[in-house]
Parts: C-alpha cells; sequence; structure tokens
C-alpha cells in the first residue's frame, strides 16, 4: 500500500510540470499521457521516450535537459541504480582531488567525514529539488553524476569537450541490490509494504525499473564508448573489484591526470583504492550514521560483493535474465 505522502510526490509533480509555463504546450500534454505502470517508491513510474522514471525524477530529468550547461572540464558519472554510483563517486573525488587531498594525509581526507553521495551530486535530483540552477561542488573539475541514459543528457553534454564515466554491473547483482535498496526505503523509511521479490524481478526483467530498461541504458553507453572513446569511459563493478588499480590508472589516463612516477613509487593509486573500498567506506561513522540531502547514508552499502545473487535468484530466473542479456547484447560485443 502506498503511503499518502507518496500521491502527493506524484500528484504535486504533474502539478508543478503543468505550471511550468517554459515548457512547451505539445510537451506538457504528452507528459499527461505517458504510459505509466506501477512505481517502486511514488505509486507510478512513467515511460518517456523509452525509459522509465520515478515522477521526481522526471522532472528533474526535463529540467535538467532544460537548464544544465556543460563546461568543457566537466566529469559526468553516469549509472544506473544499485551499479556502484557511491564507489565510484569515491573513486573519482579522490583521483581528481589528489593534489588537494594526498591519500598520504588520511586524517584530513574529505571522504572521512562527508559521504560520496554529498561529494558529488546527481544531477536530476539536485533539478528536481531547486528551482534555481544548482551549484555543483567545483575542486579542478565540476563533479556530477546522473542516472540518465545517454540518449536524455542535455544537448550541452554532447556538444562540450566534458568527459562521461560509466559504471555498468552484472544485471543479477544489480536486481538483488536494487530490491534490497527499495525495500529498505519503503519500509524503514516511507512505512510501506516490502514488494516480495518475484514480482520485483519480473518488474525489472521486463525493463520496467528505474531509469530502465536496463539494456537500453547500457547499450546507449557501450555503443557512445566504441564511437567516442576520449568522451566515454565504459567501466564495469566486476573488473574494478578485480583489479581496483588497474582501473583506476584508465580512468586518470582517460581525465588526462595520469599518475606520475613517483606517485606510482609512492603507491597513492594502491592508497586511493584502499580508501575506498566497501570495507573502508562502510565502516566510517558518517556512512553509518550519517545522513545526506535526503536519505541515510547506509542505504547506499550493503554488501558490495560479486555474485550476491546466488542467494536469492532460482535457477529459472537466472536463465530468464541470462537469456534477456544474450537477446539484447547479441552483436554488440558488450558482456556482463
Ligand atoms: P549491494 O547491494 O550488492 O551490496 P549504488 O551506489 O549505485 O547505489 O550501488 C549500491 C551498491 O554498491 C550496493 O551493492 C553497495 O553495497 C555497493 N557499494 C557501495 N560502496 C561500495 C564500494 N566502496 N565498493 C564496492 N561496492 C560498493
Amino acid at each position: 500500500m502506498a503511503a499518502p505522502s507518496d500521491s502527493k510526490t506524484s500528484n504535486s509533480f504533474m502539478h508543478q510540470f503543468l505550471q511550468e509555463n517554459s515548457y512547451p504546450e505539445e510537451l506538457r500534454e504528452s507528459i499527461i499521457s505517458l504510459p505509466k505502470e506501477e512505481g517502486w517508491l511514488a505509486p507510478h513510474i512513467y515511460n518517456y521516450k523509452g525509459f522509465w522514471f520515478d515522477p521526481q525524477f522526471l522532472y528533474g530529468a526535463l529540467r535538467c535537459q532544460q537548464h544544465f550547461q556543460a563546461q568543457h572540464s566537466d566529469i559526468i558519472l553516469c549509472t544506473l541504480p544499485k551499479c556502484g554510483t557511491t564507489w565510484l563517486k569515491a573513486l573519482v573525488f579522490a583521483l581528481t582531488t589528489r593534489k588537494q587531498f594526498p591519500v598520504s594525509q588520511l586524517e584530513t581526507h574529505p571522504l572521512l567525514t562527508t559521504s560520496p553521495q554529498d561529494l558529488i551530486r546527481n544531477m536530476e535530483f539536485c533539478y528536481a529539488r531547486q528551482n534555481s540552477s544548482p551549484d555543483f561542488p567545483t575542486m579542478n573539475n565540476r563533479l556530477m553524476s546522473t542516472h540518465l541514459p545517454l540518449e536524455l543528457l542535455p544537448k550541452s553534454v554532447g556538444e562540450s569537450k566534458c568527459k562521461l564515466i560509466y559504471l555498468c554491473r552484472n544485471q543479477k547483482d544489480t536486481v538483488v541490490s536494487f530490491w534490497h535498496f527499495i525495500n529498505k526505503v519503503r519500509v524503514e523509511l516511507h512505512g510501506q509494504e516490502a514488494i516480495p521479490f518475484p514480482e520485483a524481478f519480473d518488474r525489472y526483467c521486463r525493463g520496467a525499473s528505474s531509469f530502465g530498461p536496463f539494456w537500453d541504458h547500457m547499450l546507449g553507453y557501450w555503443k557512445e564508448s566504441l564511437e567516442s572513446p576520449r568522451k566515454v569511459l565504459f567501466l564495469k563493478y566486476e573488473e574494478i573489484k578485480e583489479e581496483p588499480e588497474v582501473h583506476l590508472r584508465r580512468m586518470a589516463a582517460f581525465l588526462e591526470c595520469p599518475f606520475s612516477e613517483e606517485e606510482e613509487e609512492s603507491g597513492v593509486v594502491g592508497g586511493i583504492s584502499r580508501l575506498c573500498s566497501f570495507e573502508s567506506l562502510s565502516n566510517l561513522e558518517v556512512n553509518k550514521t550519517g545522513k545526506s540531502s535526503h536519505r541515510p547514508n547506509n542505504v547506499y552499502f550493503r554488501k558490495g560483493k560479486v555474485g550476491d545473487w546466488r542467494n536469492h535468484l532460482t535457477d529459472e530466473m537466472a536463465t530468464r535474465l541470462d537469456q534477456i542479456v544474450e537477446e539484447k547484447f547479441k552483436g554488440t560485443g558488450l558482456k556482463l
């Protein structure tokens, strides 16, 4: 059963949207008639241009498309929810600010006292919450994150030289992580009933998860990373788990801030990898008991393991998801 506040969210989104004079009449009308499905946290999710959105995020996405101006030096971290966004935020923050905040002087490192969610903020969420254009924290670069599919990024992202790092994750682990996250928020924060796993799994496989279908989301960035490797770096959660230092070096090279010989020798790469590991971040007080702009930080840390799907998916479920991935990714070269 949906909590009363959720139906308010959905209605107030529509109300707010319809009040926005700056959108063309045609677009406003099309929003009202968007296909909708049962939601995860709000009563409904809406299908906008082939992707499913929670109403609040759809509102933020549309505002972001309209107002966000990319700068050449921007770095945007792109993920589907539960693919390791928090981890990527920590890694890229530590990597790009390593001169200001050396990992050799850990006592004063911002990651020890601030959630990665607050150090790098989600664009569409910020646009949904603020009427004016939000300020994104800038060190050497403006660092932002998004769950938007490539096709729905603001136009200026494609026109500028800004860089995108995409992180994907094996979908069997992602659906499990997503289900745990949604139920934690529903039950503990919203007072809603939990969604049984088989139901969540079915909706996920049909593509009706936040920012899904996952296959179209991944393929958009995958193809762009092949066509424009200087624009999009495509990473996999499992590969970073396996060899974090290798992928930190790839990120550094892609962002044009490679590790110097001196940094290599003094163990900076390993220092960043250890600082951002699940064990390190999840045990920090700020991530155990702190709160970001809207949620307790601990909802972003659960197990941080590869292969937890084996504890949740039946053989039939695993086969169903494997077949979807095989069919959708056939001929693209993308393997999860
Ligand atoms: P699990 O639920 O499988 O544990 P997101 O940040 O996109 O919301 O993704 C959350 C998932 O990433 C959760 O997965 C969480 O535990 C895991 N995670 C968070 N921090 C991590 C880290 N430093 N290293 C590896 N995984 C991490």
